[in-house]
C-alpha cells in the first residue's frame, strides 16, 4: 500500500516538473491571432521574385528586420530576446503558406512591439522584402 502511494506521488511530481518545464520554454508567448483584412491578403505582389529584386529585398531585410527576426527568419535576432512576444519563425510551412498580401499588410501596419514600416520604407521596397522572406522556408 505504502509503495502505491509513493508511486502516485512520484507520478504527480514528475508531471508537475514537466508542466513547469513547458511553461518556462514558452516564456515568450506567441502573439494573439493577427489576421490581415481579406482584401489586403488578396493583393498580389507587384514585384517579381527575380534575382535583382530578391537581392534588394535581402539587403533591406538585413537592415530593417534582422535585429528581431534573425538573418534566417528564425525569430532569433539580438533584439528579440527583450520582447514579450515571440517574433515568430518565417521558415515554417505555416508561415510560408501566408499570402504575400497578408505579409505586406502586416509589415506596413506593424503591431507593437513590431514597428510600422509604412513611412520607413517605400511600398516597392516592402514588396521586395516580402519576396525575399518567401525564400526563407525550410529546405
Ligand atoms: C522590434 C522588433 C521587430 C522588427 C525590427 C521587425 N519585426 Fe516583424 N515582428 C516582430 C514581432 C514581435 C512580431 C509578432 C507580433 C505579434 O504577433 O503581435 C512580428 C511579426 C511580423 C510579421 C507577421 C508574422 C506572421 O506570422 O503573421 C511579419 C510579416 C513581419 N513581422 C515582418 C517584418 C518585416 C518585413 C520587418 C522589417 C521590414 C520586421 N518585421 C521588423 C518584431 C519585429
Amino acid at each position: 500500500m505504502k509503495s502505491k502511494i509513493k508511486s502516485v506521488l512520484t507520478v504527480t511530481l514528475v508531471a508537475a516538473a514537466c508542466s513547469f518545464a513547458t511553461v518556462s520554454a514558452q516564456a515568450q508567448a506567441k502573439g494573439k491571432p493577427w489576421p490581415a483584412p481579406e482584401s489586403a491578403a488578396k493583393v498580389k505582389n507587384p514585384q517579381a521574385s527575380n534575382a535583382e529584386n530578391l537581392a534588394e529585398g535581402k539587403t533591406l531585410y538585413m537592415k530593417h528586420c534582422k535585429s528581431c527576426h534573425g538573418a534566417k527568419g528564425k525569430g532569433d535576432g539580438p533584439k528579440s530576446a527583450n520582447l514579450d512576444v515571440s517574433s515568430g519563425d518565417f521558415t515554417t510551412v505555416e508561415f510560408q503558406k501566408k499570402s504575400d498580401g497578408e505579409l505586406y499588410w502586416k509589415t506596413t501596419e506593424g503591431r507593437d512591439p513590431m514597428p510600422s514600416f509604412k513611412k520607413k520604407i517605400t511600398d516597392d521596397e516592402r514588396w521586395k522584402i516580402i519576396a525575399f522572406m518567401k525564400t526563407l522556408g525550410e529546405k
